[in-house]
């Protein structure tokens, strides 16, 4: 166990979304391999790392939020080393912002967070360091060492970036171009990942429907082909998981490997952002309504039971009460499973920053309500499908006797365990739903399986 305030103990805390989390796995890679141990506790850390998002305002608040209580800890322990790393930085304003509070010793950006270690020895012999990087030196990534959060789930990066530019978002302006990782390499990882008895693996990108992977002297490998190809490796994964889809991009031979492997998951996560033809255009989304509706019913009619998961975004500048009537409308015929609802962020730099036609606070906020009202009740409907029915769930957490796991749907799911003392974490076991409430179900266990779901 690590003595508090040990200096060369880390503390990394993560915001924003799965390709940051395993980001963080990589600085906790990296540290380790400097011989820095993990600790718990940011109050007694000897570094400190903040891997930060800025895709929406609140997200950058919660970060300077925290730099705010850990001002406080440094005025006891100068000593303490702050490093804040990732989107924010990459952003002018965020950086602005960050630095502000006066109390950062390391910045560094998305596109050199592989040079962490490096930046970390500069900043002890000079002090202070702050370097982003206005984009990626060497396409496509160094790999790094990368330390798993869990045994037996881990993410594999495929690609970086995103070339859409949808017109709300930062991501284009963080992340840089789409690179695509060779398949080769991608392909090794999975294996020494199965290898290490992982269970479940999500491949991620922003949009993984565009990777183009090429290997010197082969002929280019699409999202399709790489899929299936992971499916099919031997030995294999249980669970193949990816994220996310842009729905311009979903081909017909995606919707093909997913229904022929069992272990793809049936799940996909599909942003629709709007149900307003009108809206979706002015996002840059390019496609419409009717177009996404299609697409959902190709996968409902090619793979059964799909569950489907979408992001909505509300108060988009120039979003009508007639827009935000389709945004509904669309839910209705949709039959989601679940979906992350989001207020419109204004982020300086996009497009529609500049755009006219700002919803106001209280109208979006009222909308937001409006659509949560909607939709979460068609959650539980779709939860209880499940009732009654016997279904795989990988065990992920045990406590106080109660696994936590998730279905292939990606639903939680939790049951009591019978004496095995925790044995049955990182294994998928047949469980019988029992409740079924908005975001999670409840059940008892049947028994192992391990053919996959
Ligand atoms: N405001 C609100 N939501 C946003 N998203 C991206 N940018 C913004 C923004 N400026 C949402 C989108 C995306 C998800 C990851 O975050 O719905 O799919
Ligand atoms: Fe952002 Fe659009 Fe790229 Fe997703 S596809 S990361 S929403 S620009």
């Amino acid at each position: 166990m690590i003595k508090p305030g040990h200096v060369k103990s880390y503390h990394i805390i993560t915001f924003g979304c799965q390709m940051n989390a395993h980001d963080s796995e990589k600085l906790a890679g990296i540290l380790q391999a400097k011989g820095y141990e993990a600790t718990d506790d940011a109050d007694t850390a000897g570094l400190v790392v903040f891997n930060t998002c800025c895709i929406r305002e609140n997200a950058e608040n919660r970060a300077l939020g925290h730099l705010g209580y850990l001002k406080h800890i440094k005025a006891h322990r100068p000593g303490l080393v702050v490093a804040v790393g990732g989107c924010m930085p990459q952003m002018e304003e965020g950086h602005a912002r960050l630095k502000k509070s006066g109390v950062v010793d390391i910045f560094f950006g998305t596109h050199n967070l592989h040079t962490f270690g490096e930046l970390l020895d500069e900043s002890l012999t000079t002090g202070k360091v702050d370097k982003i990087l206005a984009e990626y030196d060497n396409s496509p990534e160094t790999e790094v060492p990368t330390v798993r959060e869990f045994a037996w789930k881990s993410g594999v990066n495929i690609m970086y970036g995103c070339n859409n530019f949808c017109s709300y978002c930062v991501v284009p302006y963080v992340r840089g171009r789409e690179r695509s990782r060779k398949p080769a390499d991608i392909i090794r990882e999975v294996q020494n990942l199965a290898v290490d008895g992982v269970t479940e693996i999500m491949l991620l990108g922003q949009n993984v429907n565009s990777y183009l992977g090429t290997d010197d002297g082969c002929d280019s490998v699409d999202f399709p082909a790489l899929l299936s190809y992971i499916a099919r490796l031997k030995p294999g994964l249980e669970r193949i998981r990816f994220m996310t889809s842009h729905p311009k991009d979903l081909s017909p031979e995606l919707i093909k490997a997913i229904a022929e492997h069992k272990n793809i998951c049936k799940h996909i996560h599909l942003p629709v952002q709007s149900g307003s033809d009108r809206v979706l255009s002015n996002m840059n989304r390019s496609y419409t309504r009717a177009d996404y509706l299609s697409l959902i019913g190709d996968l409902r009619r090619s793979i059964q039971d799909i569950a489907i998961t979408t992001d909505i975004i509300v108060g988009f500048p120039g979003e009508t009460d007639e827009d935000f009537a389709e945004t509904l409308n669309l839910c209705k015929e949709a039959r989601f499973s679940g979906a992350f609802t989001f207020i419109y962020s204004k982020r300086s730099g996009t497009k529609a920053a500049e755009m006219p036609g700002e919803v106001p606070g209280e109208v979006a906020n009222a909308r937001f309500k409006v659509l949560t009202d909607l939709i979460h009740p068609m959650f539980l409907d779709y939860a209880k499908t499940f009732k009654g029915k016997v279904v795989g769930a990988l065990a992920e957490k045990l406590e106080n006797g109660i696994y936590t796991g998730r279905t292939e749907s990606n639903h939680p799911i939790h049951f009591p365990a019978k004496q095995d003392g925790g044995g049955l974490l990182g294994k998928i076991v047949a469980v019988t739903v029992t409740q079924a409430k908005t975001f999670y179900l409840t059940g008892e266990l049947v028994e192992e399986i391990t053919d996959g779901n």
